[in-house]
């Protein structure tokens, strides 16, 4: 099904990026071929036969550049060098070619907010006040305190704890960082930083790549005034309104389409924190002169302010599925007619799904992920899974914070319990279980063999003890697994333009356990519905219209009832 626009099956658009499915390689954990304990390159070309397997469509690749890995490989060192961490250029190309050859397409991930501190560029900057590459970064005057002390230019918090500001002696001046402090905003006021990310983006499309994912695009506008934010009760300000969605956002995402996008074939979604109805209208506006689609953050972050959370996303919050619902019924609803939306329960940076939304007890562990799996690739837009999702993979208990490698984690943690005491250390640690990034950064869980088949080594962040019971050796050849539910949901996206390009309407919004949709298309129509709970509830959906039975989870449907986690799809 993947002739590209001009067929009249509906009023939607046709474009192959509607049609595919994408899944997330996090390349630290997805597959060691040289026994340092950290994913490359080469391990993952190996691993390509498992996701042709699965069926996906696309790769997005998380970043595989030149970085000092403070962030993970979300501070880029130098844009056009494989970190040597994952291999070379060579391998690169060698990945792509073989995932080209199963019929794959990748793109890469474009971290263009900010570099690291170690790039070229911000070596340059530091120098002096006149450096050619000064106005590449955001350079400001610090104030003074009364008694002499030096200040921030103003109150922002960054994204990873502590001030967004770092205090460079040499200058006598401050640059920001709205996340770790080695990762400098880039100053997209400058033409020359634009020019440079086209640049880059052209290189990496001559190369033979299929797109971008964006990292924090709704970022790179800042409002020039720099002024102080809404107060938080740790002292710190919000950046949020002077630095998302900025002033000259649209303006700069069209300059890149004008110049690079719109030139190649390709895909390309954008990662827009705090981003509303209207902005994403723009940004991935049907007239394309901007972004394919965007993920919104809506529905993974709408509780962090409750009952439960410490400070920010930190707490033990559970989502409610009435409100998630809501949200998503809101994007579904509310991009009809005017953009693509992207689909999504996780990637590196959200907890495990099955964990988050679902149950992940033994009991309720298989069939609430593929309820899950179910609910959202029914839905209207570009699904996408992380790596381990397909095989419900959980998230790791922590008990200390020795086994946390990610920044925000360590910053969060010495900011929150040891200078500020927010919260107690059990208290951080429920939250890091709840929420913590390196949830879905352990490893991926391929066979019960040591170290889950995923090196022969200690590997850079410890395995989830359940990869006994939990791996893909395991799943692949089960008809009844996890792996061959999202394998299933793939095959009939592929093979139904209703899944790709009918219209979504939500169904029994008032039910607190039953999430439930109908989508349309020329004359047919599916009926989805998805038992949140694990008790066996009554649904009457069926009563006059009973539909062929398309897809579900259970064995047997029993008619007027959902049983727990139960995901049921008819067609007719
Ligand atoms: C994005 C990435 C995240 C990273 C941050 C800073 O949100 O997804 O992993 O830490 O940007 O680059
Ligand atoms: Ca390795």
């Amino acid at each position: 099904m993947h002739e590209t626009e001009g067929t009249n099956m509906s009023e939607e658009k046709h474009a192959w990026w509607k049609e595919v499915v994408c899944y997330q390689v996090y390349p630290q954990s997805f597959q060691d071929s040289n026994s340092d304990g950290i994913g490359d390159l080469r391990g993952m070309t190996e691993r390509l036969p498992y996701l042709a397997k699965l069926g996906i469509d696309v790769i997005w690749l998380s970043p595989v550049y030149l970085s000092p890995m403070d962030d993970n490989g979300y501070d880029i060192a130098d844009y056009r060098v494989i970190d040597p961490q994952y291999g070379n250029l060579e391998d690169f190309d060698k990945m792509l070619e073989t995932a080209h050859g199963l019929g794959i397409k990748v793109i890469m991930d474009l971290v263009a907010n900010h570099t690291s501190d170690e790039h070229w560029w911000f070596k340059e900057s530091r120098k002096s006040r006149d450096n050619p590459y000064r106005d590449y970064y955001v350079w400001k005057d610090g104030k003074v305190a009364e008694d002499g002390t030096k200040l921030p230019p103003n109150n922002w918090e960054s994204t990873f704890s502590g001030s967004a500001w770092q205090y460079d002696e040499l200058t006598d001046q401050w640059y920001l960082h709205c996340f770790s402090v080695k990762q400098p905003d880039l100053n997209w006021e400058s033409p020359s930083v634009r020019q440079e990310v086209c640049d880059l983006m052209s290189w990496w499309c001559d190369r033979g790549v299929d797109g971008f994912r964006f990292d924090v695009i709704s970022m790179i506008s800042k409002d020039q005034r720099f002024p102080d934010g809404k107060p938080k009760k740790n002292g710190f300000g919000e950046y949020g309104p002077y630095v998302t969605n900025g002033p000259r956002v649209h303006e700069f995402v069209q300059e890149m389409n004008e110049k690079v996008l719109s030139r190649y074939d390709i895909m390309t979604v954008g990662e827009a924190q705090g981003v509303t109805l209207e902005e994403a209208r723009k940004y991935a506006n049907a007239e394309g002169t901007e972004l394919d689609m965007i993920f919104q953050f809506e529905h993974v972050s709408a509780w962090k302010t409750t009952a439960g959370a410490y400070i920010g996303k930190w707490g033990v919050n559970k989502p409610q599925m009435p409100k998630v619902r809501a949200l998503l019924n809101k994007w579904q609803l509310g991009l009809e007619g005017y953009s693509w939306n992207s689909l999504f329960w996780n990637n590196h940076d959200q907890p495990r799904a099955v964990s988050r939304f679902g149950n992940d007890s033994p009991e309720w562990r298989e069939v609430s992920a593929k309820m899950l799996a179910c609910c959202l690739h029914l839905m209207k837009g570009t699904p996408y899974i992380l790596q381990g999702e397909e095989l419900g993979m959980t998230n790791m208990h922590f008990t200390s914070l020795d086994q946390c490698r990610d920044v925000e984690e360590l910053g969060i943690y010495r900011q929150a319990v040891e200078e500020q005491g927010i919260c107690t250390h059990e208290q951080m640690l429920a939250a890091f279980d709840n929420v913590a990034r390196d949830n879905c950064r352990t490893p991926m869980q391929w066979d019960d063999s040591a170290f889950a088949g995923f090196s022969d080594a200690e590997p850079w962040i410890d395995v989830n003890p359940n990869y006994q019971e939990i791996n893909a050796a395991s799943q692949v050849d089960d008809p009844d697994s996890v792996f061959s539910f999202y394998r299933r949901l793939i095959e009939l996206r592929h093979s139904m333009p209703i899944i790709v390009y009918g219209t979504y309407q939500p169904l029994l919004e008032d039910s607190e356990a039953i999430w439930a949709y109908r989508r349309e298309l020329d004359g047919q129509a599916i009926t989805v519905a998805c038992n949140w709970t694990s008790e066996t509830v009554d649904c009457d959906l069926w009563d006059e219209r009973p539909g062929t039975p398309l897809v579900g989870n259970y064995p047997q449907h029993l008619p007027g009832k959902l049983q727990p986690y139960e995901a049921y799809v008819t067609l007719g």
